[in-house]
């Protein structure tokens, strides 16, 4: 396949190159650019991230899990790329000299990726835009610091805002090792005759499949230029999400309908994962403990799939069957998701060790509606409770018609365990989910009933 993108100004193009390189690998191993580190490699840490611009803006991302052909007409800024070709530190590189923001530096170049982007895009919550990016000897203190003081700084000029290059796709399906459709009519008539092949869309998943695993993906179909896939389309009836909405394209969008989903979704992973990683990608993967799933079944979501030419829907939560089994045949994707239009009554509660950049222990969804304080509606959905994303549906049925009362969740505190036979493991034991999801019913009733029950609120 041809490739081609542009790296701290320069165009490159590239032929042959293995579609699940990381661009960390090559940028440290073919290009010698050395300043973006390998921490984790999963991830997790953001020693990796460097500045993607497309289009729509510029994104920090982790190059550990990105594989080159994501990056397909855009343009790549790393820490070498940040200063000023006419000489001189980018603001964000002196405001961290002046704040002592590094010790050991392993971390810094990373961080300075992070803060140059936010610096570009004028996100100025830095609590968010560097949870991805761990330090393990400064103190954050002294980075957030310097993170402000280089908010007043205008950005070098030299950093591109928006960015597209044109491509040349010739031999690209030709190649047939990375196909790379602009369509879903092209990917679905490839996918049917090709049903062996992986779908790569954010590859915050599949990233690991590679580093860690040592996996071979084998053909591959790169979705990432599916524009048909990408759109949110707000209807008086629904909200249609597209396979490969982002994360982070879908946290505005939701936050004026599903404020819990959007609260929620600001703790899913980090901005550098929630910048690649997608709806369609979170759903097909089947993960038990995936956040975004419960939420979209507590929203009565329905999921879209294709074969070919043939479309069907069914409710998001009959997609998942077992572990590790979804209702998906050979050679059929999803192209969408759609929830229908309704009055918020959503709360999402995620359980993690960690607030920030951790999978849940346990993912609690909450759409519960009440008139004249009788339960006329409830949908309850959970991640970490099961082999699959799954309601509540006996503790559903114990409350509905009932008095919207403490004393209604404790008769039907039997239900859980009819629901529910979650196991132990490292995030938490089985005890402690099934305890922690009647808890996050009750808050959610104390919640509606008017009592402050955040807990980032509760003062010692
Ligand atoms: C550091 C880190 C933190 C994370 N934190 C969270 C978290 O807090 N919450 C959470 O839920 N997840 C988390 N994840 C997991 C991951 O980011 C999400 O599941 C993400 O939404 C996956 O989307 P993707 O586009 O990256 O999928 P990919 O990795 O590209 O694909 C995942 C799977 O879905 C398939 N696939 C993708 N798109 C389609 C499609 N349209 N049709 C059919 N099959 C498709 C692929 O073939 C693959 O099997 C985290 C991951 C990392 C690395
Ligand atoms: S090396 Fe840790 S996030 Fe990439
Ligand atoms: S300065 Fe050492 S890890 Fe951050």
């Amino acid at each position: 396949m041809t490739l081609s993108f542009q790296l701290n100004g320069d165009r490159v193009d590239l032929s042959e190159v293995p579609p699940t390189m990381t661009l960390l690998d090559w940028l440290r191993i073919e290009r010698g650019l050395t300043g973006t580190k390998e921490g984790c490699n999963e991830g997790d840490c953001g020693a990796c991230t460097v500045m993607v611009t497309g289009e729509d803006g510029p994104k920090a991302l982790n190059a550990c899990i990105l594989f080159l052909p994501q990056l397909q007409g855009r343009a790549v800024t790393t820490v070498e790329g940040l200063a000023p070709p006419e000489g001189g530190l980018h603001p964000v590189q002196q405001a961290m000299v002046d704040e002592h923001g590094s010790q050991c530096g392993f971390c810094t170049p990373g961080f300075t990726v992070s803060m140059a982007t936010a610096q570009l895009t004028g996100e100025t919550d830095h609590d968010l835009t560097l949870a991805g990016n761990l330090c393990r000897c400064t103190g954050y203190a002294p980075i957030i610091r310097a993170a402000e003081a280089a908010m007043e700084a205008p950005a070098p000029a030299h950093l591109p805002k928006s960015f597209q290059m044109p491509v040349d796709d010739a031999g690209a399906e030709a190649e047939g090792l990375a196909f790379q459709p602009e369509t879903a009519d092209a990917l679905a008539t490839w996918y049917e005759a090709n049903p062996e092949a992986t779908l790569i869309a954010g590859a915050t998943d599949l990233g690991l499949h590679v580093t860690k695993a040592m996996r071979d993906l084998g053909q591959t179909a790169f979705l990432n230029r599916c524009a048909d896939l990408k759109g949110i389309e707000v209807t008086e009836t629904e909200i249609r999400i597209g396979a490969m909405v982002t994360w982070s394209e879908l946290l505005p969008e939701i936050a004026p309908h599903h404020p819990g989903l959007a609260a929620m979704l600001r703790r899913f992973a980090s901005v550098q994962v929630r910048n690649a990683a997608t709806v369609g990608g979170n759903i097909a993967n089947g993960s038990p403990i995936g956040d975004g799933p419960p939420a979209l079944i507590a929203l009565d979501a329905t999921l879209h799939l294709r074969k070919g030419a043939t479309r069907r829907s069914l409710p998001l939560e009959e997609f998942f069957l077992d572990y590790g089994k979804q209702d998906r045949a050979p050679g059929e994707f999803v192209e969408a998701v759609s929830i229908p239009r309704q009055p918020d009554r959503l709360a999402c509660y995620k359980l993690s060790k960690r607030f920030d950049q951790d999978i849940s222990a346990v993912c609690g969804c909450f759409s519960i509606t009440v008139s004249a304080g009788t339960v006329t509606g409830a949908r309850i959905a959970f991640g970490g409770m099961a082999g699959v994303p799954k309601r509540a549906s006996h503790v559903e049925a114990a409350i509905m018609g009932k008095p919207w009362t403490l004393a209604t969740l404790e008769a039907a505190a039997d239900e859980w365990a009819r629901d529910f036979t979650p196991m132990s493991d490292m995030r938490a034991s089985a005890e402690y989910r099934l305890k922690a999801a009647r808890n996050m019913l009750t808050r959610y009733l104390l919640a509606d009933l008017g009592q402050d029950v955040d807990v980032l609120e509760v003062e010692a």
